[in-house]
């Protein structure tokens, strides 16, 4: 058994394979997503060439070339981004803002020493697979232009598939990332869904992709249209799950791999431990992520957090808390804060009980995993509708992170510490997930794979060269609607034409008669 065990990995080993990972997306986030499955694939013996902004140490068959330009272009000089600010934005404002990261990320990217380097690299060395992260523009498509066309895999952190261009687009039951809706909307919230999935499809084909194709001509005059190389996309590995994000059709070339950045959990390191180990009554884990830094909060939501948390002291809190100078009273007794949170092996620990966060994917996803009840205080992008959607599922509760009060949060903690229907409902919901025949990781490592043993087939058809309105079968639904009108039109004149010719006068003098009576 041992030896077939061998023989079949040598197999896999000995088709080892040379791939390019390209990504201008300035998100450590989206990073941690496609890095696991960078890693499996290196650990399964493939050589791995790594484009981005955000990157590691190279080791052997896993090279990092630094887009390091990337973030400094978008953030030359001013602050870091102000996400509480991004609350307030609308939709249009908002696109204006990702145009503008786009097209800086573009220019960032180009200009980088490790895209130079890659530039540079031996036209004999031979790539066989690209994988993209498809979350914001076509950018780094214009490698294309160098190594040639060869099968591309789109990757996203990002779970709305449709926008992505991997999928349709489905308004009618899945709200816009944008949109604090749920799954099942009325009448307007479906037409307000339908108009903010086309906002969003106009913004990427028609007006980012246009405003980075622009950039990379600056520099690369002679080469095609950035967008003719979407053509190479054969599979998509979509941060989606089909057990708790909205249901949707999907082609057989999109995967959906989501929560694959979740990792096995690992012993806590001694000081946490021994903080989880004694929180016999309940462990609750504070994390507003990696964009919003808890002490940007501001003194006066500080201090509710503080006060409301020094009542709970039945339970204890980990917060995830950058500064320690920030603080405006001491901290309560059961409140231990730390600039850096291994999340997930705190979510793993037996004691959690709770998860206060901004409901990003990833977290939201790692609550679900490991059964954890969640008290969300959403910020921006599709962070509301995520929380939403943990309300929905029945496992939370939602605050505003600009407006709440120190009641308002002790209680609501309270609740959901002390009412057992939201862990009863998130166990149930990790049973769920828990039950599949291989992991999500392992399940993106085999597709890729997958397509490298059959490159040539095509798991997408026609509509993969269609535009919105074939693709949705609207320009057949035009054409009925205006055979329906030209028919009623021809039957509308033939009985005008009917009714004149046996009905017309006749009716004309029998008005006339019934004057005279009257
Ligand atoms: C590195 O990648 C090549 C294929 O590109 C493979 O043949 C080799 O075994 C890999 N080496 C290691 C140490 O994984
Ligand atoms: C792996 O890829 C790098 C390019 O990023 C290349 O320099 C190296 O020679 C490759 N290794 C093998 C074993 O093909
Ligand atoms: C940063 O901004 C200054 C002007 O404010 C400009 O001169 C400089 O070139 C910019 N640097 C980058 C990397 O964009």
């Amino acid at each position: 058994m041992k030896s077939i065990i061998l023989l079949i990995s040598f197999l896999a080993i000995a088709n080892a394979a040379n791939i390019l990972y390209i990504s201008n997306v300035p998100s450590p986030s989206h990073f941690i997503w496609c890095k696991a499955i960078l890693h499996s694939l290196h650990e399964r013996g493939h050589n791995l060439t790594v484009l981005s902004p955000d990157v590691e140490e190279s080791k052997p068959n896993l090279t990092f070339l630094h887009l390091d330009k990337v973030y400094s272009e978008i953030y030359n000089g001013t602050e870091e981004m102000n996400f509480l600010e991004f609350n307030k934005l609308g939709a249009i404002e908002l696109f204006n803002v990702y145009t503008d990261v786009s097209k800086k990320s573009c220019k960032g990217s180009i200009e980088s020493k490790g895209f130079k380097q890659f530039m540079e690299y031996p036209n004999d060395f031979k790539f066989d697979l690209v994988l993209h992260d498809i979350t914001m523009d076509p950018c780094l498509l214009l490698i294309f232009s160098r190594i040639g066309d060869i099968p591309m895999i789109g990757l996203s952190a990002f779970n709305s598939p449709g926008v992505l261009g991997a999928n349709l687009l489905y308004p009618a039951f899945v709200p816009a990332h944008d949109l604090v809706y749920s799954a099942n909307m009325n009448f307007f919230q479906r037409l307000n869904s339908l108009f903010a999935h086309l906002v969003e499809y106009v913004f990427r084909d028609y007006i980012i992709d246009p405003a980075v194709d622009k950039i990379v001509h600056q520099y690369y005059p002679d080469i095609p249209n950035i967008a003719t190389y979407k053509k190479n996309y054969k599979m998509y590995l979509i941060n989606n799950e089909q057990i708790t994000d909205h249901k949707q059709p999907v082609f057989p070339n999109q995967k959906n791999v989501g929560g694959l950045q979740v990792k096995k959990p690992k012993k806590l390191p001694d000081n946490l431990k021994a903080f989880a180990d004694s929180a016999t009554n309940g462990l609750v884990l504070f994390s507003l992520g990696t964009n919003v830094r808890s002490d940007s909060l501001g003194e006066e939501s500080l201090l509710k957090i503080l006060k409301a948390l020094g009542r709970l002291n039945k339970y204890k809190f980990l917060w995830k808390f950058e500064t320690t100078e920030k603080l405006p009273i001491d901290l309560p007794k059961n409140v231990k804060i730390q600039a850096w949170m291994p999340q997930n092996d705190v979510l793993a620990h037996k004691n959690t009980k709770l998860f206060i966060s901004h409901c990003g994917l990833l977290s939201t996803q790692e609550s679900l995993w490991y059964g954890v009840p969640v008290l969300g205080f959403p910020v921006f992008a599709d962070q509301p509708q995520n929380a939403l959607r943990l309300k929905d599922l029945k496992v939370s509760e939602t605050l505003e992170i600009l407006d709440f009060t120190e009641d308002g949060l002790y209680e609501t903690i309270k609740k959901l510490l002390e009412d057992p229907k939201y862990s009863k409902n998130a166990e149930q919901i990790s049973k769920a997930l828990h039950d599949r025949p291989m992991s999500a990781l392992e399940e993106a490592t085999y597709w890729t794979e997958w397509l490298l043993r059959n490159p040539d087939i095509d798991l997408e058809g026609p509509a993969a060269d269609m535009n919105l309105f074939q693709r949705h079968s609207l320009d057949l639904y035009t054409f009925i609607l205006f055979i329906e009108l030209i028919i009623l039109y021809v039957l509308y004149k033939i009985e005008k034409f009917l009714y004149n010719l046996f009905c017309g006068k006749k009716t004309k003098v029998q008005v006339k008669s019934d004057k005279k009576r009257n």
